[in-house]
């Protein structure tokens, strides 16, 4: 039911943990399932030099953090703004779906962490 690649990060997350030179950070709750996900981000010149998560949720939702910070690692605010929850279902090769709304965690954290950076640094 899953794909390869989610059950690849799932198994060995990506880019797990803190940052803590982060300049913009984004937590959100599904309202789903009640999980939970932090991204935290070191911007630098408009790019994403670095990115950490920690999630507290199930298999699919670790999995498209994992590779949400894949996606964005090196990419401009704007490039990352682009990506969508259906952007990280794809690269996983697909979701089951009653596991889509998962992935919404991922790319809605993602978004918090670049308002919140913008809301800091940008008059
Ligand atoms: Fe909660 Fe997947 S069941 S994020």
């Amino acid at each position: 039911m899953y794909s390869k690649k989610v059950m690849d990060h799932f198994m060995n997350p990506r880019n797990i943990g803190e940052l803590p030179d982060a300049n913009g950070c984004g937590e959100v709750g599904n309202p789903v399932c009640g999980d939970i996900m932090r991204i935290e981000i070191k911007v630098e010149d408009d790019i994403i030099q670095d990115i950490k998560f920690k999630t507290f949720g199930c298999a699919a939702a670790i999995a498209t953090s994992s590779m949400v910070t894949e996606l964005v690692k090196g990419k401009t605010l704007a490039e990352a703004q682009q990506i969508t929850n259906r952007t990280v279902a794809e690269a996983l090769d697909g979701l089951p779906p009653i596991k889509m709304h998962c992935s919404n965690l991922a790319a809605d954290a993602l978004h918090e962490a670049i308002k919140d950076y913008i809301k800091k640094h940008r008059p």
